[in-house]
């Protein structure tokens, strides 16, 4: 076949895909080639703004490196990441909700016991965190390993400080007690701009968008039998919870921090100063047969 017009020329390599072996390869291979072809026919580009497209892809794949992953925040800032999110995670009733990993996720996290400090020393408000994991009945789940990390009072990770010699803090990985509960010390985090020196950054900008995230912690939650866990807990009143820029904040995981006084009780021991307090009650969801 010849002659091709934008109207014939998508049945054409439609038709071309025929031989693929395999009916997934076939099937996402047709919906991109649909999809792709109804997109130039809606925005009809110039040649200039096809390139211009083209270097940015490129720009993109050039800013990566082992420690930057751009096409990862790419999805993220345009709710791709969320929409697999949510395609992958259509939970039981119980389960608790969840979102995007991040990131600054750090696999080898040092282990750290229960009431541990793992603030490292940072300045900032401190922050006591006690939770509960359980099944999404609410039977509780001992030994369940439980990864923390948040930024700190000025929107940093440890991670972004390491050029500098900065070392690993406001992260470690706990185990839940018999009864499922945790607690730990850290320091308040604070709301932050996603890396934004790149071609996302540079999109952003384009599209009249801030690049920034509400206050969170992170948790990833693993338990033999269960569907890991990957979440946060938004602080409640941060300016951002309704524009989070890779749209991951779900009502269900926000929580207020209570502020106590000092003389009060927490982890088994009187505390000597002001703090705040999150809490919250994890449940997991049975794992999916695959
Ligand atoms: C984060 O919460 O750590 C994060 C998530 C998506 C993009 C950038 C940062
Ligand atoms: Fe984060």
């Amino acid at each position: 076949m010849r002659n091709f017009d934008e109207h014939n020329i998508t049945s054409a390599v439609l038709e071309r895909l025929e031989p693929t072996a395999s009916p997934r390869v076939r099937e996402v291979s047709e919906a991109l080639v649909r999809h792709l072809h109804d997109f130039l026919r809606e925005i009809e580009p110039t040649f200039e703004e096809w390139e211009a497209g083209i270097e940015f892809l490129t720009g993109v794949g050039h800013k990566c490196t082992s420690s930057r992953q751009e096409f990862i925040l790419l999805s993220d800032t345009l709710g791709a990441s969320m929409l697999v999110d949510a395609i992958n995670h259509r939970l039981p009733e119980g389960a608790t909700e969840t979102t995007v990993l991040g990131p600054f996720f750090v696999a080898s996290a040092p282990d750290a016991e229960l009431g541990a400090d793992i603030s490292g020393g940072k300045a900032g408000e401190p922050l006591f965190i006690e939770a509960r994991v359980s099944d999404a009945e609410g039977r509780p789940l001992a030994g369940a390993a439980v990864d923390v990390w948040h930024s700190d009072k000025d929107g940093y990770y440890d991670v972004q400080h390491y050029d500098e010699g900065g070392e690993m803090s406001l992260r470690a990985r706990f185990r839940t007690n018999e009864s499922g509960r945790v607690w730990l010390w850290t320091i308040v985090p604070s709301f932050y701009p996603i890396p934004n020196d790149g071609p996302v950054g540079d999109m952003l900008r384009a599209q009249g968008r801030h690049p920034y995230r509400p206050a969170h912690v992170h948790f990833m939650i693993a338990a033999p039998g269960y569907e890991t866990l990957v979440t946060h807990i938004f602080i409640d009143g941060d300016k951002y919870l309704d524009s989070d820029v890779v749209f991951g904040v779900k009502d269900s995981l926000v929580r207020k921090l209570e502020r106590r006084a000092a003389g009060t009780e927490a982890g088994g021991r009187v505390i000597d100063h002001p703090y705040a307090v999150m809490r919250y009650d994890f449940a997991l969801a049975p794992r999916l047969a695959k």
